[in-house]
């Protein structure tokens, strides 16, 4: 038997389209996009167009031109947070974030090129707001949140953030690694500047793909230099998006794999899909909760969250109950810190963290059925 519950890690299955989609491309007319003007480059370049419209029409991001493709989200937040930030900026995170956005920050902080303020969240992991509008100084240049958390699938209010920020006159950066895809994102009603998504996760793509959208004034400087198949006469990297941040060949497989995850959310509804998976999120949650001595983390119920139940069973290490979850019995999960030790401190589950069930548009009634039974058992 085999159960994936590790779905906020990399979804998995794949929609059978993801694998067609790329397989074809790979078997049929695997060129490069751009670089040439033959027939199965320029279809390569008229896929890699079409999911940047996909993908600018999916948040709201202003232009196409602005989607820039990237190998994963670390990457995405690293270009945006390396190539925008100066000397003496000043930064506003939260206590919810994932490594890939406290850690380059961090880096900047030691290396005396930004001020860092990293607000407090509640134990559901819901950001202090009136914390963060007391945080705004005069050199403040961004604030950096993630939407849902990988660790308890708190949902942070950006719209509101978004509007904070807004009023400040300050940029606002979206972490959206595991929410683009499942919940509603809109760059310009959310007032989000820049927006970093992964394609592997709540997207249904492969691995190896993610990008940035930007709104169109922003001006981030490429870490990277090199060849783009544009302006190919000129010894300097172009300037013009998406080129600037796009140097070196494309994972073009991996694109047209997001666009056909991407089209399987459109067929099948972003809304059905989240209706789905929140109401077993529920089921499993309520049967959780008849049990004694487990502790659920994140949001109560009826609160809007991500399909991530994070838990602990008292007296068990979370790594030894993963341990027994798959060994004894094919469930396959997360223990540990999920690579977010303040969200883990946050909730008071560091340094051993928690056990974490994340779930998919694929996951049954049945899988969670098998899953409770066998907490059960370990309990
Ligand atoms: N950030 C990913 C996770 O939460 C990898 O598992």
């Amino acid at each position: 038997m085999n159960i994936y519950l590790d779905n906020s890690a990399t979804s998995w299955p794949k929609p059978i389209t993801v694998i067609e989609t790329i397989t074809s491309y790979m078997t049929d007319f695997g060129a490069s996009p751009g670089r040439s003007a033959h027939h199965f480059s320029v279809k390569a370049a008229k896929e890699v167009f079409e999911t940047r419209e996909l993908l600018a029409s999916l948040f709201n991001t202003p232009s196409s031109d602005r989607v820039v493709f990237t190998a994963n989200a670390t990457q995405a937040i690293n270009t945006a947070l390396f190539g925008l930030l100066k000397k003496g900026d000043h930064v506003i995170t939260s206590y919810m974030e994932h490594n890939s956005v406290v850690r380059p920050l961090r880096h900047l902080e030691q290396k005396g090129i930004i001020e860092l303020s990293i607000i407090d969240c509640d134990k559901e992991g819901y950001i202090n707001l009136e914390k963060l509008k007391n945080s705004f100084r005069s050199n403040t240049k961004l604030v950096v949140t993630i939407h849902g958390s990988n660790v308890t699938g708190t949902i942070q209010p950006i719209k509101q953030i978004g509007k904070i920020c807004k009023s400040k006159n300050v940029l606002y950066m979206v972490d959206a690694s595991q929410s683009a895809g499942i919940i509603p994102i809109d760059m310009q009603e959310d007032n989000i500047d820049i927006l970093a998504f992964t394609g592997h996760k709540e997207l249904y793509g492969p691995m190896g793909i993610g990008g940035l959208c930007i709104k169109n004034d922003i001006q981030i400087e490429s870490l990277m230099h090199g060849g783009t198949g544009s302006r190919s006469e000129s010894e300097t990297h172009p300037h013009f998006y998406p080129d600037r941040l796009e140097a070196g060949t494309l994972n073009t497989a991996g694109i047209i794999g997001l666009k056909a995850g991407i089209q399987y959310i459109l067929d099948q509804g972003m809304n059905n899909m989240l209706k789905k998976q929140l109401q077993l999120t529920d089921y499993f949650y309520c049967k959780l909760k008849e049990t004694n001595d487990i502790t659920i983390y994140g949001p109560t119920r009826n609160r809007e969250r991500l399909p991530i139940i994070s838990l602990n069973i008292k007296d068990k290490m979370p790594s030894d109950i993963a341990y027994t979850l798959d060994k004894e019995f094919g469930i396959m999960t997360r223990a540990g810190l999920h690579c977010s030790p303040l969200a883990h401190k946050t909730i008071g589950t560091f340094p051993h963290g928690t056990v974490r069930f994340s779930m998919s548009c694929f996951t049954t009634k049945e899988d969670i059925d098998y899953t409770i039974d066998k907490i059960k058992l370990i309990q």
